[in-house]
């Protein structure tokens, strides 16, 4: 078999779409290699979402090129965000890429690399697909690798939404759901390869089944649909957004027991000022609504949150609003970023206000912020038996294996005779940033 050296960048909508690229690949002669140097083809699905992001690509490729130079039969490509945003650009900027393509073209892969073998002539493929359905169809046959305990799978792709700061809308087209027959069946097919757990994943999972299904369903009923699959022992979903959050799935929440008790709903900013300029169609006092409604059906359940520092007009004031929901909400973790203006989206005609020292410096309070709360957050565990599914060993010296609790906090495990897919009984003495320590009860 020739040899594919496959590199992610981005969210889990890539790592999913490497996977499946992985998959196509495997079942057109090519098998992963985890060394560069071997690879007949080598692949970098790309994101976009911050420069920071765009910037890791370009190194990387830098240090792809003298590969090249040495196997000029070494194909090249790139795909994902950046391919679609930047199309052509990116084949006048690094001449030594066979193609480009964007996240729409997962399903051609094959092709792509067979388009460059025969033809020899480098290319950029970004249309958006025309069909109105999404559909990722089942392979049979061989499997490049098994499903780990958790697994994802795309139920949407794409997103409407049009959030002023953010590429998405644009590198992923409009959002499309994929029909519930399909879902149930490779969720069925996952669990009877192993899979305990099942992460449905989108961009704005709450929107799925609103365009490109035969009848219309909205999320909470797929939720109750995957549920009754036999072998989930649990359902998770992201990303949110709290406008489609419904008091449907909220209700979901309390009537399944295999919906676990966490969700990630991104606030963005404290500030409804920066709220409003960033476009994300709601108040502060209407989250906090939202939370308080959930968090009277769910007592138990973690939050967490996406945090942009420094957007345009964020003022010191505006940002303080920013630490303060923080607190008052009590996330369990959140992930933290300095604005990076996009271009191609709205707020990159704004003034680009905030200097970088200023972002940097909020920056450093709200993974301050975000530290103490959890340390917090975490103490509630100390002394308490949890559920925690092992998705495999741990790297923390002194603990054999890791997995999640229902909160989704990373927790390492003492104990012999276990194994991955193992659901334990767990007695947390330690917390240590956003995991928790301790050691399984037989
Ligand atoms: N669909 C998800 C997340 C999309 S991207 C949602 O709506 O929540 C993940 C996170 O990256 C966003 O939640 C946001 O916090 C951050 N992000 C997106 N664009 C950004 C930008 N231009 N600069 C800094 N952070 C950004
Ligand atoms: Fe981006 Fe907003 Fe869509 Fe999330 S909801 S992907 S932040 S536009
Ligand atoms: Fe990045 Fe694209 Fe995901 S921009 S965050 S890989 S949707």
């Amino acid at each position: 078999m020739k040899q594919v050296y496959l590199d992610t960048f981005g969210c889990q909508m890539n790592v999913a779409d490497t996977d499946r690229m992985e998959l196509i690949l495997f079942h057109s002669g090519y098998q992963r290699t985890l060394e560069k140097e071997d690879a007949d083809l080598i692949l970098v699905n790309t994101c976009s979402i911050r420069e920071k992001a765009e910037q890791k690509t370009f190194s990387l490729f830098g240090g792809l090129k003298p590969l090249k130079r040495a196997n000029p039969d070494l194909i090249l490509g790139l795909t994902g965000c950046l391919g679609q945003q930047d199309g052509k650009k990116l084949l006048q900027r690094m001449p030594y890429l066979d193609f480009v393509m964007g996240p729409d073209q997962v399903e051609g892969i094959a092709q792509a690399v067979d388009r460059v073998r025969t033809t020899g002539k480098s290319f950029v493929w970004t249309g958006f697909d025309q069909e109105k359905a999404y559909s990722i169809p089942e392979i049979s046959g061989d499997l490049p690798q098994t499903p780990g305990a958790s697994a994802f799978v795309n139920i949407i792709k794409g997103c409407d939404k049009f959030c002023t700061f953010c590429i998405v809308p644009f590198t992923r087209g409009r959002e499309k759901s994929r029909e519930p027959e399909e879902l149930i069946a490779e969720i069925s097919h996952l669990v009877s390869r192993g899979a305990k757990e099942i992460i449905l994943l989108g961009q704005n999972v709450n929107s799925y089944g609103k365009r490109g299904l035969k009848k219309a369903m909205p999320f909470h009923e797929l939720l109750y649909c995957i549920a009754e699959i036999p072998g989930v022992e649990r359902l998770r979903f992201t990303t949110s957004h709290p406008n489609d959050f419904t008091r449907e799935t909220i209700r979901a929440y309390r009537d399944l027991d295999v919906l676990q008790n966490h969700l990630h709903l991104p606030v963005q900013s404290g500030n409804d000022s920066v709220l409003n300029t960033m476009r994300r169609d709601h108040t502060i006092a209407e989250y906090l609504e939202l939370l308080t409604e959930l968090k009277s059906e769910v007592p138990d359940i973690a939050l967490s949150t996406d945090i942009i520092v420094g957007f345009p007009g964020e003022t010191d004031a505006a940002f303080e609003d920013t630490l303060t929901i923080m607190e008052k909400v009590g996330y369990s973790s959140s992930y933290m970023f300095a604005y990076s203006p996009r271009p191609g989206t709205p707020a990159n005609d704004l003034p680009d206000s905030v200097p970088e020292e200023v972002k940097k410096q909020r920056l450093q309070k709200t993974i301050a912020m975000q530290s103490q709360i959890s340390q917090q957050q975490g103490q509630v565990y100390i002394g308490e038996k949890v559920a925690v599914l092992i998705e495999g060993r741990s790297s923390k010296p002194g603990y054999a294996f890791k997995g999640r609790n229902p909160q989704y906090w990373n927790v390492n495990i003492q104990g012999s005779d276990l194994k991955t897919g193992d659901t334990v009984t767990v007695e947390i003495e330690q917390v240590s940033g956003h995991s928790l320590n301790g050691k399984a009860l037989l």
